[in-house]
């Protein structure tokens, strides 16, 4: 059994009166796809930013490969291998689309030109090189998301986690970006993707964890969580029931 890469025990994000994460728990092996779901406010973002540093957890931990990383400023934890994407893009428009992954390559190497190759092959992987020199505002909605995902892989994780980057996207579109997170998990690198769009994750996720007000209803491979009847009633609907013997 290869090692649990991140180990999410017991996290619990309050804000004031509010909890929108409720004694969470989960785990990731290297090298897996697992899929986040659930409905709106259910919680599945302040995951997200607890994982990636940007919310201390009001209890609970979080381990990656072992040690405690729950509190670390975003910096460390990126550090460390941790990259996520931004539910609403966050992309310097006015700069280029080159020197947006730039900006993120330097954190690793803080030689320009290093960071600039660097920068050029993670374009390369998500297929945005002939967008390089463009003005990032200029980017259609589906390569601000990739720009988003190019930014994140330019860090050099070993986990990714992916918010909502298929929302808003055509079906080939979609079908695109599914096939892009496949080749991310070829080189090695774990994914978290929070989605929902079904036929955006459930082919491709090892398994899925559905949250519902802050808290976990099922944990399992996709097709167990697909006919699950509480993940049925709370998120999915009957058009997802899997199908029958
Ligand atoms: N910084 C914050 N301060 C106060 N409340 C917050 C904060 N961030 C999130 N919340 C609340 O926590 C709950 C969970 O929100 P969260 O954004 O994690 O949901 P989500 O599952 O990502 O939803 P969506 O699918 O709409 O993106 C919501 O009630 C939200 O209003
Ligand atoms: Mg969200």
């Amino acid at each position: 059994m290869s090692p649990l890469l991140l180990e999410v025990r017991g996290l619990t994000k309050r804000f004031g009166g509010l909890t929108a994460n409720e004694d969470v728990s989960f785990s990731l092996s290297a090298g897996e796809i697992v899929g986040l779901l659930g409905p709106n406010g259910a919680g599945k973002t302040t995951v997200f930013n607890s994982l990636a540093g940007f919310f201390a957890p009001t209890s609970g931990d979080i381990l990656l490969e072992g040690r405690s990383i729950a509190g670390l400023p975003p910096e460390r934890v990126a550090a460390l291998g941790v990259a996520r994407t931004f539910q609403i893009v966050r992309i310097f428009k006015s700069m280029t689309v080159r020197e947006n992954v730039m900006v993120a390559a330097l954190l690793r190497h803080r030689a320009v030109p290093v960071a600039r190759r660097k920068a050029d092959e993670a374009l390369a992987f998500t297929g945005l090189s002939g967008r390089a020199g463009d003005p990032a505002g200029q980017l259609t909605v589906a390569e601000q998301k990739r720009l988003e995902v190019t930014r994140a892989l330019a860090i050099e994780p070993r986990l990714l986690l992916l918010d909502e980057v298929m929302a808003g996207l055509t079906s080939s579109e979609v079908h695109e970006a599914v096939e892009m997170v496949k080749r991310i998990r070829d080189r090695g690198i774990a994914c978290v993707v929070v989605e929902h769009v079904m036929e955006g994750i459930m082919p491709i996720a090892d398994r899925v964890v559905v949250l519902e007000r802050g808290r976990v209803i099922a944990d399992g491979p996709p097709a167990a969580v697909a006919s699950d009847a509480a993940v049925i009633a709370a998120y999915l609907g009957e058009e997802y029931r899997a199908p029958g013997p």
